[in-house]
């Protein structure tokens, strides 16, 4: 009842605030070409892409308040087409995207590291990944803190953690990191309100799936 009805309109009604708007107009000024977006929600982002981005394909397991997506869909001046898949295994080919982008989805999916090796796979050669997350703050106490409020955060929002570090889960997936912005967004809890706004590029061999040893020589 709760994840169903209460939720989905609690995270829409929340992450379409002025403040996190202006965040994610930020994020989106250089999407371009053929985007992937991981865990669309209720197409919040779908305003803030520019002119410059010809078609959005976006995966999201949960069928979240489908009205409002459709009206923001039929809103969008390039084609959108959405599947109810997990981050974690995508249906495309490989390098086929330009761009890929993620907000604050990666506190959500179960296997953050597993979805972003899955993002530098269908990323073209140059292609950037755009993310914009709360996660783990960098002040010891504040982290203590998110560690005790985890199981809480982790049930009244369905699976969204406080404390991961996420440009350490970017690092972990193989793309490496154009920059990044780390601060505590105003007037919201350093609990829930630590950002981290970045870009990450694909990197040129994807990653070991396992640590890679020396053989002797
Ligand atoms: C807090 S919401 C954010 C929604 C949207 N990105 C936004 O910025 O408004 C987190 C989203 O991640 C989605 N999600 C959860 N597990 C996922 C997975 N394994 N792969 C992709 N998306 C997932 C949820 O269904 C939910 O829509």
């Amino acid at each position: 009842m709760y994840a169903t009805y209460i939720f989905p309109r609690l995270m829409d009604w929340v992450l379409r605030g002025q403040r996190f708007q202006t965040e994610r107009h930020r994020l989106l000024t250089s999407a371009h070409g053929m985007v992937l977006e991981i865990g669309f929600g209720s197409g919040l982002n779908l305003p803030h892409y520019p002119g410059t981005v010809t078609a959005l394909h976006a995966v999201d397991p949960a069928p979240l308040l489908l009205d409002r997506v459709a009206r923001r869909v039929a809103r969008a001046p390039f084609p959108v087409h959405i599947q109810r898949v997990r981050a974690e295994r995508l249906p495309y080919s490989h390098a086929t995207f330009d761009c890929a982008v993620s907000t604050f989805t990666l506190c959500t999916i179960p296997d953050p590291v597993m979805a972003l090796c899955e993002v530098q796979r269908v990323l073209k050669p140059g292609g950037r990944f755009l993310f914009l997350e709360h996660g783990r703050s960098d002040d010891s106490a504040i982290a203590r803190w998110q560690d005790r409020l985890n199981p809480f955060q982790n049930w009244v929002g369905c699976g969204c953690h406080l404390n991961r570090r996420i440009d350490q889960l970017v690092s972990e997936a193989g793309l490496q990191l154009d920059h990044m912005n780390r601060y505590a967004l105003p007037g919201v809890p350093r609990i829930i309100g630590e950002m981290y706004r970045g870009v990450a590029a694909r990197n040129g061999q994807p990653p070991p799936s396992k640590p890679v040893s020396q053989a002797p020589s």
